[in-house]
């Protein structure tokens, strides 16, 4: 099978390596990590008439759109309509990453468990909200903002300011719990849940300062309940599935389900469109079924032909190395050493925000710069074997928590207010 993935992050970069195993493996724009398995290609992956035009050139059976901005801009719907397999949603489906006020809705016609909300336009109503759920409060901009739109603070000045910088707020009730990652696998109809995984949000140590995008994550996870899975399956993707038909908009691509384990229950912090970075890291490293047939079942509307994911006996860590500044800034143009000697002790280095310079040396372009994955028995050898590699690779200005998949600390990620 021939592939494109679109995108330049670490998602991509695992993405293609997984698709590697069994299929060839084009990216656009890609990085200088994908640019080693894969072969680059230049392209605005926001034009949907370029990426199609990209894919119907290279002849590709498949097209993989790893990040939520060109599916709310409807590139998955051009590939589409060019008559080329792509594993994403519609401009319509994305929706439910690309407004917090439509995905909230849905989940409310569809019965999903999720925190109580209120969609406010003005002060008034998002002073009423606060004062309606209590602290700690939840203050969501209703737009994209690449995780960093949340706000969650016992401070109701701050609740109030960060509510007036954004448009539209959606106000929420507090979810206490551990944080969970689900992925389904969605062909508009049926989903394959893939095993759960758990993401660092925050950028410090013991979930302590600013939301980030993942500073790091593992599988599996031996609190969780075993059939966590397929209960967000039955009680949250099924419905959700029929919702959006019912909308007329199927959903065809990764239903990323965040949820929030509280005392009653499994409930749903946020929907994203897409294949959530660096969760699904470490969930690729044990996947031993074809993820190539697996995703083009599920663009083919034929995820019934194939079977269940199937998982490796083994556990797998990543560790998410960030540059100075991240996540309010970013430093970029810094050297990276020590990739190799790290990818020798046996990690995979995942690029996810790198770049060459004048000089052909590997630099930083970004927040989140590289993630560094381990595979081992269990999660004490994973985590063992990813942070004595982290160890080796180094910028200036670096900064990486200490405390990935240390468990039971992980446990406490997400409920860190209480
Ligand atoms: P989101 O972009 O909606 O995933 O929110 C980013 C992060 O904010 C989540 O991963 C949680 O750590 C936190 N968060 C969001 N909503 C809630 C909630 N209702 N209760 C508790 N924490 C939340
Ligand atoms: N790691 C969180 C996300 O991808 O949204």
């Amino acid at each position: 099978m021939k592939t494109l993935v679109i995108g330049t992050g670490g998602r991509e970069h695992a993405l293609a390596l997984q698709l590697a195993r069994d299929a060839e493996v084009h990216a656009a724009p890609g990085n200088p990590g994908i640019g080693r398995i894969a072969t680059l290609h230049d392209v605005d992956a926001m034009s949907g008439a370029s990426v199609a035009a990209l894919a119907d050139r290279l002849g590709v059976d498949l097209v993989v759109v790893g990040p939520e901005a060109p599916l709310v801009a409807g590139v998955a719907d051009a590939v589409r309509a060019a008559g080329i397999a792509v594993f994403g949603p519609s401009r319509a489906a994305a929706q439910l990453e690309g407004s917090k006020a439509f995905s909230k809705s849905v989940m409310a016609d569809a019965g999903v468990p999720t925190a109580g909300a209120r969609v406010c336009t003005d002060a008034e109503q998002v002073a009423a909200a606060l004062d309606e759920f209590g602290a700690p409060y939840v203050v969501k901009d209703d737009a994209l903002a690449a995780g960093k739109g949340v706000l969650v603070t016992r401070d109701r000045d701050a609740a109030m300011a960060h509510a007036a910088g954004c448009g539209t707020v959606v106000i929420e009730e507090f979810l206490d719990g551990p944080e969970v990652s689900v992925f389904a696998i969605c062909d508009g109809e049926r989903a394959y849940a893939l095993q759960p995984a758990q993401d660092f949000k925050r950028i410090f140590d013991g979930g302590r300062g600013p939301n980030t995008g993942g500073m790091g994550s593992y599988t599996p996870l031996s609190w969780a309940q075993p059939d966590l899975a397929d209960a967000v399956i039955s009680t949250v993707v099924e419905p959700t599935l029929a919702e959006m038909r019912r909308r007329g908009a199927p959903f065809v691509g990764c239903l990323y389900v965040g949820l929030a384990l509280t005392e009653k229950g499994p409930k749903v912090i946020e929907f994203n469109c897409r294949f959530g970075d660096p969760d699904i890291q470490p969930v690729l490293a044990v996947l031993d079924s074809s993820l190539s047939a697996l995703l083009h079942a599920a663009a083919t509307g034929t995820l019934s032909s194939v079977p269940a994911p199937v998982f490796r006996d083994a556990a797998a860590v990543t560790v998410v190395l960030a540059s100075a500044g991240y996540p309010a800034s970013s430093s970029s143009g810094q050297v990276i050493t020590g990739v190799e000697d790290a990818a020798e002790a046996g990690a995979d280095v995942i690029h996810a925000g790198t770049a060459l310079d004048d000089e052909g040396r590997l630099v930083t372009a970004g927040g989140r710069v590289l993630a560094v994955r381990a595979i081992g028995a269990d999660v004490a050898a994973a985590r063992a074997r990813a942070y004595a590699a982290a160890e080796l690779i180094a910028f200036e200005g670096m900064q990486r928590r200490s405390d990935i998949a240390a468990e039971p600390l992980g446990v406490v990620e997400g409920a860190s207010l209480r």
